[in-house]
């Protein structure tokens, strides 16, 4: 329990450092890559904003495992039952762009089980925290998922994969939903988009061709939230699990009804 605390308090100051640390230098990037993938970057501030974590948490933790992003695995082979998940800059693409959508996303698992997750939106000082059986924060507050019933009543996101096929697959997903919710927004982070349907803003998110860092942290937030979080055919979801669809729990039925719609077969498609 004290453990848990330690972790928590760890993990919140290291998204905060190295948040902070993204949004000063946003206008101060050196280097731009691409990593597998045309459209997939990364930046020299991913990298040391990574580093940053990863030295926080191997300082206090030094046996405790590490998955980040831009440097893999760390310590996989320790016997510790800890495994921390890091998105440095989840929102890469924004950021390169000087366009202030991202944050630093840091998920706790305790023997494979998400543990505890923190999201840090430095450019607004937005602290989202959850700990399994603990409830949801924004900034300290307890928050709860929106009470929309219907999703045409709904303000719901997705995300595009990098890769072009990934991107056509979704498009007819994105179409589905156009005609059937109020409006779809896209924009450009996962984890953030997770937090804003576990904080009411958004009731729905459902995205494919997801990293486990991408979802660590922000899924156990949405669910500690009250919120409901599963694949697409309505099964359970883990952090390995490439597609997610989260939501306020009353529009989800209706929110993976837009999966079973086939290339061609939409409901806006003619035949
Ligand atoms: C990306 C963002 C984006 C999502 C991509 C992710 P990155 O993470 O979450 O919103 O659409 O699928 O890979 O690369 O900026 O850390
Ligand atoms: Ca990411
Ligand atoms: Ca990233």
């Amino acid at each position: 329990m004290r453990e848990t605390i330690k972790m928590l308090e760890l993990a919140v100051s290291a998204a905060k450092e190295a948040g902070r640390y993204a949004a000063e230098h946003i206008d101060k990037v050196k280097k731009i890559e691409h990593k597998d993938g045309v459209n997939n970057l990364v930046t020299d501030i991913d990298k040391k904003c990574e580093k940053i974590i990863i030295d926080k948490i191997t300082e206090i933790f030094p046996l405790h495992s590490i998955l980040a992003e831009e440097t893999g695995e760390h310590r996989a082979d320790s016997p510790a039952a800890v495994k921390w998940v890091v998105d440095p800059i989840d929102g890469t693409t924004n950021y390169a762009h000087g366009f202030p959508i991202f944050c630093t996303s840091i998920g706790v698992l305790f023997e494979g089980e998400s543990l505890i997750g923190v999201v840090y939106d430095a450019s607004r000082d937005e602290l989202f925290t959850a700990e399994r059986g603990g409830g949801a924060f924004l900034n300290g507050k307890k928050i709860t998922v929106s009470s929309v019933e219907l999703l045409r009543d709904s303000l719901v996101a997705t995300g595009f994969a990098y890769d072009a096929e990934g991107k056509v697959a979704n498009l007819d997903y994105f179409k589905a939903a156009l005609s059937r919710v109020q409006a779809v927004r896209r924009a450009g982070s996962a984890a953030l988009d997770l937090c804003y349907v576990a904080s009411g803003r958004f009731d729905g998110f459902w995205e494919m061709g997801l990293s486990p860092w991408d979802t660590a942290a922000a899924h156990l937030i949405v669910q500690e939230a009250g919120g409901t979080v599963s694949t697409f055919a309505a099964g359970a979801f883990n952090i390995y699990k490439k597609e997610i669809a989260a939501s306020n729990g009353k529009v989800h039925n209706e929110m993976l009804e837009l999966f079973k719609y086939e290339s061609g077969n939409s409901p806006n498609s003619s035949s």
